[in-house]
């Protein structure tokens, strides 16, 4: 299937379980990584099968530039080199899963605190390749809690302005204390926000002071989906 719309054939339960949606799309993706060429790796419960079933081809490739401590631990640990993001001028794809996705191929991310990483390396590549079960399949950014990776200093600021866009936004908490991202900063989930335009909001709060990174990619959208459903994976080109 080439077509970005409706994707999702039929509402009925699937059989197959979330966990095996993600595992097909991880090994689907290794179909986009380009022998001799170093692939950018993202991060999450979905990049972690992309991330097994890339071990199976590591000879295939010279490395990988990774977006997460995280990554860069599963990825050692299965003997795929992980080269320093600004050594590389230039990447041929990025692969990475989404909190969100929509049919332009505009994403919410950073539900594994990983959004800015993951914005850097996209930015290296020349395709990003989301790779998703069908649960991140949404008509309109904003159902997915968007988060905000934000300095310590401004978090209360930067969550009154998300009030004031209607929204209602929280600390993310680990173990009781704000959680602190690889970059030692805060993350900011703001829910109840319906993101009709991603770009002009990407661009807006980009520019409030403090904040680091914000979880909307629509500069750094995706190009294809590989969205895993219960009839197989679908290729989704944007
Ligand atoms: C991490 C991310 C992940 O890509 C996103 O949270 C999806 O994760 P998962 O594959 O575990 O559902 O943006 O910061």
């Amino acid at each position: 299937m080439t077509s970005a719309t409706s994707p999702i054939a039929s509402p009925i339960a699937s059989p197959i379980s979330q966990d095996e949606l993600k595992t097909r799309v991880g090994q689907a993706a290794l179909t986009y990584v380009v022998p001799g060429q170093i692939v950018g790796v993202g991060t999450g419960s979905t990049v972690n099968k992309f991330i097994d079933a890339l071990a199976t081809i590591k000879d295939q490739i010279p490395g990988a530039v990774s977006s997460s401590v995280a990554s860069t631990e599963r990825l050692l640990a299965l003997g795929i080199p992980v080269l320093d993001a600004n050594a590389v001028t230039e990447l041929a794809v990025y692969i990475d899963g989404a909190d969100e996705i929509d049919h332009h191929g505009f994403m919410v991310k950073g539900g594994g605190a990983a959004l800015t990483s993951e914005k850097i390396v996209a930015s290296l590549a020349k395709q990003f390749v989301c790779i998703a079960d069908e649960s991140k399949w949404v008509s309109t950014l904003g159902e997915f809690p968007l988060p905000v990776e934000v300095l310590p200093m401004a978090t209360a600021q930067v969550m009154r302005q998300f009030e004031a866009l209607g929204g209602q936004a929280s600390v993310r908490l680990k173990e009781g204390a704000p959680l602190v991202t690889d970059n030692g900063q805060h993350i900011v989930d703001v829910r109840g926000l319906k993101i009709e335009d991603p770009l002009d909001f990407e661009r807006e709060v980009n520019q409030w002071a403090g904040v680091v990174t914000v979880g909307v990619f629509a500069r750094q959208k995706a190009q294809v989906c590989l969205l895993g459903t219960p009839s197989g994976v679908k290729t989704l080109v944007f």
